[in-house]
């Protein structure tokens, strides 16, 4: 399928989005989220794509938020539709079971820093800049910022952000756990992402869908009910050729042969 705002393609079994704006710091329109929407759909169903990698086009910006001059048009209605429909294709990303890595290779503001909390796993550029500043446009963040930030780093770190509106550069986000590794650069930012998936993707597929798909539904219930799901997905692996080729493997002394089923 063909593109204009964003360029998707496939690295062995990686496929990279990068968000095509640079003009405008990457900065998400609705046309840019429609196509990434179609994108994702596509790298779900291809059973030849084991992972994503998202990230911006030029050496500045991941994203810089949520396109203002689109937001500066919008009424409390179009706001509502607007912050759903955002809402919902972040999600989408989110809910991929196959794992999603945000190479953040500049500032990742507002709507931008929203997509790299619905990724997986998170990639900073040392020059990337991280923050919601939507309270400096007299907005909150949309996109499940509010949501999101504070699952992930924890509260009083995310109200931080979220009401001082300022940016932290990428060693504080490692430090608080926002990000999972820094690389020395933007052009550095993918290269380092595709380190963090490679042992990834040498891991069983299927176990490796259910170890995301655990984690996310089991953020979102009571621990009982989510100590359910995990057993539920555990014992569904069994129902897999590649858990007995893991398990027979190892006691066979040999290495697994995957086979995605
Ligand atoms: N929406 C729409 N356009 C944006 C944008 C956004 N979120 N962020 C940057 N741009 C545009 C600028 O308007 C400018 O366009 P122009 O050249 O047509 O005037 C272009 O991208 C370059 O940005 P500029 O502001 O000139 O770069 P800078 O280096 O001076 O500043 C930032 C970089 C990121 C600090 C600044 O662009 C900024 O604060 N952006 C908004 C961040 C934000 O509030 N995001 C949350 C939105 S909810």
């Amino acid at each position: 399928m063909s593109y204009e705002a964003i360029i998707v393609e496939d690295h062995g079994p990686v496929r990279r989005i990068t968000i095509n704006r640079p003009e405008k710091l990457n900065a998400l329109n609705r046309q840019v989220l429609l196509e990434l929407r179609r994108a994702f759909e596509e790298a779900d169903a291809e059973a030849a794509v084991r992972a994503v990698i998202l990230t911006g086009a030029g050496e500045r910006a991941f994203v810089a938020g949520a396109d203002i001059a689109e937001l500066a048009r919008l009424g409390p209605e179009g706001a509502k539709e607007q912050t759903l429909l955002g809402q919902r294709i972040l999600r989408q990303i989110e809910m991929m079971n196959k794992p999603v890595i945000a190479a953040i290779n500049g500032y990742a503001l507002g709507g931008g820093c929203e997509l790299a909390l619905a990724c997986h796993l998170r990639v900073a550029a040392a020059t990337a800049k991280i923050g919601l500043p939507e309270v400096k446009l007299g907005l909150i963040p949309g996109y499940g910022g509010t949501q999101r930030l504070p699952r992930l780093i924890g509260g009083a770190r995310a109200l931080e952000l979220i009401l001082q509106g300022e940016p932290i550069g990428a060693d504080k986000a490692l430090q608080w756990g926002l990000v999972n590794r820094v690389a020395p650069s933007a052009a550095e930012t993918v290269r380092v992402a595709e380190e963090l998936l490679r042992p990834i993707l040498a891991r069983a597929p299927l176990a490796v869908g259910a170890a995301i798909e655990a984690h996310r539904r089991g953020r979102e219930v009571q621990q009982t009910e989510a100590m359910r799901i995990e057993a539920d997905l555990f014992a569904l692996l069994y129902t897999t050729e590649d858990t007995r080729e893991g398990l027979t493997a190892f006691l066979d002394k040999r290495e697994p042969k995957w086979r995605g089923r």
